[in-house]
């Protein structure tokens, strides 16, 4: 399952990518908005940090003014995945993009027939939000089980992005699912690789350790 980190907080990129698990990022508006910078000199420095796509959405509701604002963002850089909202307009931007071999990322998704129309507009990747899905009283992760179900049943390889990750359980049962992909912002990334185990066996070695009154350096 890839890893896309959810943020325009570009420090937080910068010290994940280090790690090598990062294959792409994600933003949306509300992301922008919190980093208090310029949307594309923002996606534009995130583009030069991670190889893999970086999601950056349009903000208009009309698929011509979409395919102005898509035509800027796309200029930025070839790792630009252009993001649409889930809607008529949304799906003629997707179809008209992905025509001209521009990946598109199809958001705020919370239904399987959504995922099915967002596939048929041939999407790169389909975002289906679990955390909002879930705060809403539904249940995210079987919305991901539906939308592999349909993708499988017809060969889509529209790639199923899980979003709204808010903790490690949303993570594992994504890839206990087999999502393509999942992004999270960078705390719930870095709370995947903590154990209580982990930690107290890190206190266990370095208490044995000064016994010997050795140093390696
Ligand atoms: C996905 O691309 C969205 O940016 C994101 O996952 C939304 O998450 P939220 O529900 O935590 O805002």
């Amino acid at each position: 399952m890839k890893f896309f980190v959810d943020t325009a907080d570009t420090a937080d990129i910068r010290d994940l990518a280090a790690t090598g698990l990062l294959d792409g990022v994600t933003t949306n508006p509300s992301l922008i908005a919190k980093s208090g910078r310029k949307f594309l000199e923002v996606v534009e420095e995130i583009c030069g940090i991670v190889d893999g796509p970086v999601s950056a959405e349009v903000v208009a509701l009309d698929h011509e003014t979409m395919m102005k604002e898509a035509e800027i963002l796309r200029k930025i850089a070839d790792n630009v995945c252009i993001k649409v909202p889930l809607t008529i307009d949304g799906l003629k931007t997707c179809k008209a993009l992905t025509d001209e071999g521009t990946l598109v990322n199809v958001t705020l998704c919370f239904s399987a027939n959504q995922a099915l129309l967002a596939a048929k507009a041939g999407a790169s990747f389909i975002s289906p939000f679990v955390g909002r899905h879930d705060d809403n009283g539904f249940d995210g992760m079987a919305l991901i089980g539906d939308i592999r179900l349909i993708y499988d049943n017809y060969g889509f390889d529209t790639e199923i992005l899980v979003a709204s990750v808010r903790h490690p359980i949303h993570v594992l049962e994504s890839a206990r699912i087999g999502a393509d992909v999942m992004t999270a912002p960078p705390a719930v990334i870095r709370m995947l690789s903590k154990h209580v185990l982990t930690d107290k066996g890190l206190e266990g070695f370095a208490a044995d350790w000064a016994k010997t009154g050795q140093t390696i350096l």
